[in-house]
């Protein structure tokens, strides 16, 4: 089981509906999820399109229920994403007061959100949610990304964001998460300097996310750099969507033996490189987006197989290089 290989937190997304599903699959998919791991992230509902509902206005239920799941069985929550560009509620999207009140309806989820969420408590006192992905996807490649929030708020809106989040919780983990961090060396220096910067001007900011959506091929040899580089700001570092594609050319129509290979080796990298090359300290946790196969955003119609999992919830051989490399 992953999670006793493992010594930091192993994750996987889930959703409330699921949780609350007693379908024969979901309910396989729950065995595994409370035998294989101990962390979890939503893989949705509790970003902010499906939380800011309206002007001053939140619905937490949904994260709510995913809370008390991982009460009840003894997960971590891992917080996604308090502000991604693509999670952006319609009406914020439409939204016609000015740009100081677009500002103060975001300050007002962040802290809101932030302050909500940590509430709840295992019973030893701990937070159950501990930790949160801030600011998502804030760079395109080495630029800053055009967005709603550079529009309205300024360049600037990341770091009002990790303030934000600071004012809601003194305590609570502030982590900014991006991919191809591996893989795109001037996108990675760029977040690299990002960090610096909040380190040097007092910006909260306690660890990076390496969302890590690899393919069988890809990366190579930054996959190691990449994760050395990324641990030396001394942050905790978070591996925190792992999935591998095997089908990026489109050049394959099932999975073959010789992909399936290549897909258990990059994930036996992944997870050999995050356990060696990150110091014990900084090691939040390795988590992987999604169970089965067909679940899996990558997913492509039936054309890629990213995941652990096959269709019936049986253990594919990445499954095994995963197992290996941890
Ligand atoms: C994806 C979900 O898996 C999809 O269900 C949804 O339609 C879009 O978002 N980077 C992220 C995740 O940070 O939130 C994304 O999750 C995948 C890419």
């Amino acid at each position: 089981d992953l999670k006793n290989v493992a010594s930091f937190p192993i994750g996987n997304i889930v959703s409330a509906s699921k949780l609350a599903s007693t379908s024969t699959a979901n309910t396989t998919f729950k065995q595994i999820l409370n035998t294989e791991y101990n962390s979890i992230t939503a893989e949705n509902d509790m970003k902010m399109a499906n939380m800011f509902t309206g002007p001053d206005t939140y619905d937490f239920s949904d994260g709510d229920a995913i809370v008390a799941y991982a009460k009840e069985n003894g997960h971590r929550v891992h917080g996604h994403a308090l502000i991604w560009h693509q999670s952006i509620p319609n009406w914020l999207n439409n939204f016609t007061g000015t740009d100081e009140e677009f500002e103060a309806q975001v300050e007002g989820y962040v802290k809101a959100t932030v302050a909500h969420f940590a509430e709840a408590e295992d019973d030893d006192g701990n937070p159950i949610v501990a930790s949160w992905d801030v600011v998502n996807e804030y760079f395109d490649g080495s630029s800053v990304r055009s967005s709603l929030f550079t529009q309205r708020i300024g360049n600037d809106f990341h770091e009002k964001a990790f303030q934000w989040a600071r004012e809601a919780d003194p305590d609570v983990k502030l982590f900014y998460n991006d991919y191809n961090i591996a893989g795109q060396v001037d996108k990675r220096n760029a977040i690299i300097s990002m960090v610096n910067n909040f380190i040097t001007n007092s910006i909260p900011i306690d660890g990076i996310g390496m969302q890590m959506h690899l393919n069988h091929d890809w990366p190579s040899s930054d996959l190691p750099t990449s994760i050395q580089a990324i641990s030396d700001t001394g942050l905790l570092v978070h591996i925190s969507e792992l999935d591998v594609k095997v089908n990026y050319g489109d050049d394959i129509t099932e999975l073959t033996e010789e992909r399936a290979a290549a897909q258990e080796f990059q994930y036996q990298r992944a997870g050999y490189y995050y356990s060696t090359i990150v110091p014990p300290a900084q090691q939040f946790g390795l988590t992987l987006w999604g169970f089965r196969d067909q679940d899996s955003w990558l997913y492509d119609g039936g054309s890629d197989w990213p995941l652990l999992y096959d269709n019936d919830f049986n253990t594919k051989i990445s499954h095994r290089g995963l197992v290996a490399g941890l």
